[in-house]
């Protein structure tokens, strides 16, 4: 089934994002970009989500969800935002997209749902990277905050005034990262 091996294939790039997204987030901090270390840190935990959502997914196809992790070779902070941003990019216009098709046509509500929120999460993370990338010396000293939804992996730059946008879960569900 094609969705099972969407699923494989989205757990593995998540898992792989997160390892990816820790390790820059210690290049920035080393570097000074205190605020970068955070979006990074945040974008992490989001992927963690969307690894643990999809991996849910494919144990109740019956299937055991595996990972190939590669070890990250960091750079500067300005070119780890531009692989990000990369990274982000294809997940949200190509890889995604044709996924949801996929399960769609398969009737997998379940793959349809993960996927989903995964796009939403990956387009805001696109979105700040970016935003980051534009501004590198306002996003220096201190830490910034970001909020993660829980229940899908949604990411924003500022406290949630209701449920999730994505998901619908309520605001109580979402943790801050910095
Ligand atoms: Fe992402
Ligand atoms: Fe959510």
């Amino acid at each position: 089934m094609p969705t099972l091996d969407n699923l494989q294939t989205a757990f593995n790039g998540e898992s792989n994002a997160r390892t990816k997204y820790l390790a820059f987030a210690k290049k920035a901090d080393e570097e000074g970009y205190a605020q970068v270390a955070s979006l990074f840190r945040a974008a992490a935990a989001a992927e963690e989500i969307h690894a643990n959502n999809h991996a849910s997914v494919i144990r109740k196809m019956g299937a055991n969800p595996k990972a190939d992790i590669a070890p990250p070779v960091p750079k500067s902070t300005r070119e780890n935002l531009a692989t990000a941003i990369q990274g982000e990019t294809y997940e949200r216009d190509v890889m995604y997209p044709a996924f949801i098709k996929e399960a769609e046509t398969e009737n997998n509500r379940q793959a349809v749902i993960m996927f989903g929120g995964a796009l939403a999460a990956e387009t805001e993370h696109a979105r700040l990277y970016q935003q980051a990338l534009d501004n590198l010396d306002q996003w220096r000293a201190g830490k910034r905050d970001f909020w993660i939804c829980l229940v899908c992996g949604f990411t924003v730059a500022a406290a949630p005034a209701d449920r999730c946008p994505v998901c619908k879960a309520p605001k109580e569900k979402f943790k801050i990262v910095n």
